[in-house]
This record gives structure tokens, C-alpha cells and sequence, in this order.
């Protein structure tokens, strides 16, 4: 470690989740108490594992706070027009303030065709062109739970954002681009880069806020970060394989045991050797993950509020 540096603070991830949820259940008790029970449908088709154990985790959670929730689970073989009905029937339906289509869908599935049939009102992932249009122009509306969490969290950590140089690496649809947009709104000066990028680690260098959202174990590595940067990492990858958790842990204990007891820990899109440079960091697990749940319950009780609340 370099002289005069001082240890980077943990973002708690699961710390601001709470507080989050604790003021989003408040809300929900108002809100029932005036005959508003905020209501969220999620659709999950097939059985992709990850899929299965995010949608329980969103349902429990709704559970929680007291928001009313409803799973409806086609099989794999469900086609575009079945889907389609699906969601007509939830748009009309008072009740449902929030439809949550989990992603991704099977291949034979019109994923845009469908994200474009949940009401902008109801469609608490951010992810229609209206809300993905009204993000772009700055005006209120749902925005993704992903990016929106971290932006919650540089809030209420007090890490500013205007005049920073911000560097997302990944341009995906569900984090990179809107995670470059909410920063562009909050005046960083952003630069976004994926893997056509060109001498990507002189970008990453430069930033003061570094987000990672590739998908990649490990992929951001040491050299890449800025001493006194804060990084946030937003992936999410199981390692399996032996040489690759000695690559990313080393000698880590609890890790150790975790793996020995599983057969797989979870790691970031950061090497876990990259934070120590950092002035602040999100680990993986408890960061980023735990806020993407408590956004999507506070995307539904402001979709309560602005469609059934005058
Ligand atoms: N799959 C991975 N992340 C997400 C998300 O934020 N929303 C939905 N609907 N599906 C996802």
C-alpha cells in the first residue's frame, strides 16, 4: 500500500438497502392507510436458476414492506402473443401499479415487443422507450433499479458527483447506459467504454468514479484504478473453477470455506486486489445487489403514488 493512504470505506450496500426500505415501508403504511396498497407482478418464464432466485428475493421482499405481489411463472415454450396478453391484462388491472418482466427472456421471445407493452406508468425496471426517452431529457420518471441504487448510494454517502470524471465500462442496456445518463444528469463529466474500447485501463485511470458493469470476473484489474478513486462494482459472477479463485482471493479464509462448502463464490467485475487503491468501494456480495431490490420497491410505491395518489 502506498505511504499516507488511507484504507478505502466499505459501501454497505445492504446498510443503505435497509434505510431505503425502512422509508419505502413507511410510505407503504400511508399509502395503505389512505386504501392505496402499492401492487407489484412480476413475470418469470422458464426456469432459469439466477431468474428464480432473484424474482423469490424481489417477492419476499414486497412481502416485507407490505406491498401486495403476484408471480406469474409460463413455461419456457410461452410465446411472444401469450406474454403480450399477459401484460395487457396487468396494465389494466388497478391494483398492479408495478409489472416487472424478468430478464432474459428465451431467445424466441420479442423482448423489445414486450417491453414496449408495459404501461411507462407500471413499468418500474425504466426499461420502455418512454422512460428510457424521459431519462435521456432529464424529465421525472421510472428509472432502472441498478444505476438508480448506486446514485441513491454516492447520495447518502455524501460522494459528490458534479464536476467528477465518471467512466462506466459497459454499455449495456440495464446498467451502462442508463448508469452514464443519471451520471451525464448529475454533471460528471462521463465516458462510457466496452469492448471495442481501445486502450481501456488510460480511460479507467482517469476516473474518479469508476463503474463496472461488464460481467466479466475480475476484469477490472489494479493498475486500472486511480489511487483515491470510487469504485463501484456491479457485477455479479460465480467462480467454479479452482485457479481462478486463487487468482481473485489468494488465501482468504472465509472465502476459502465458502468455496469448499458450495463449490463456488461470487465475485465482482473487480479483481478484489483492485479496491485497496480506492478511496471507497463496493463489495461484492454486499453492494450494489442489495440496492437494485430496494429501488424496484420504491419504483412501485412512486408508481402508486403517481398514478392512484392525486
Ligand atoms: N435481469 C437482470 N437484471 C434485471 C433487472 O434489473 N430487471 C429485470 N427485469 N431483469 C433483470
Amino acid at each position: 500500500m502506498m505511504v499516507g493512504m488511507d484504507m478505502p470505506m466499505v459501501l454497505d450496500g445492504v446498510a443503505i438497502a435497509a434505510e431505503i426500505k425502512a422509508e419505502v415501508a413507511e410510505q407503504v403504511r400511508e399509502l395503505t392507510g389512505r386504501g392505496v396498497k402499492p401492487g407489484l407482478a412480476v413475470i418469470l418464464v422458464g426456469n432459469v436458476a439466477a431468474s428464480e432466485i432473484y424474482v423469490r428475493s424481489k417477492v419476499k421482499t414486497c412481502g416485507e414492506l407490505g406491498i401486495y405481489s403476484e408471480m406469474l411463472t409460463p413455461p419456457e415454450s410461452v410465446t411472444t402473443e401469450e406474454l403480450l396478453a399477459m401484460v395487457a391484462e396487468l396494465n389494466q388491472r388497478d391494483e398492479i401499479d408495478g409489472i416487472l418482466i424478468q430478464l432474459p427472456l428465451p431467445k424466441h421471445v420479442d423482448t423489445k415487443r414486450l417491453l414496449e407493452a408495459v404501461a411507462p406508468e407500471k413499468d418500474v425496471d425504466g426499461f420502455h422507450p418512454v422512460n428510457v426517452g424521459r431519462l435521456q431529457s432529464g424529465q421525472p420518471g421510472l428509472q432502472p433499479c441498478t444505476p438508480a441504487g448506486v446514485m441513491e448510494m454516492l447520495r447518502r454517502r455524501g460522494i459528490p458527483v458534479e464536476g467528477k470524471n465518471a467512466v462506466v465500462v459497459g454499455r449495456s442496456d440495464i446498467v451502462g447506459k442508463p448508469m452514464a445518463m443519471l451520471l451525464l444528469n448529475a454533471s460528471a463529466t462521463v465516458t462510457v467504454c466496452h469492448s471495442k474500447t481501445r486502450d481501456l485501463a488510460s480511460l479507467t485511470q482517469g476516473a474518479d468514479i469508476l463503474v463496472a458493469a461488464i460481467g466479466r470476473p475480475g476484469f477490472v484489474t489494479e493498475e486500472m484504478v486511480k489511487q483515491g478513486a470510487v469504485v463501484i462494482d456491479v457485477g455479479i459472477n460465480r467462480v467454479t473453477d479452482e485457479r481462478k479463485f486463487v487468482e481473485f482471493f489468494g488465501d482468504d479464509a472465509a472465502r476459502r470455506t465458502t468455496f469448499a462448502k458450495r463449490g463456488s463464490v461470487v465475485v465482482g467485475d473487480v479483481h478484489p486486489a483492485a479496491f485497496a487503491a480506492s478511496s471507497a468501494y463496493t463489495p461484492v456480495p454486499g453492494g450494489v445487489g442489495a440496492l437494485t431490490i430496494a429501488m424496484l420497491m420504491a419504483n412501485t410505491v412512486k408508481a402508486a403514488k403517481l398514478r392512484r395518489v392525486a
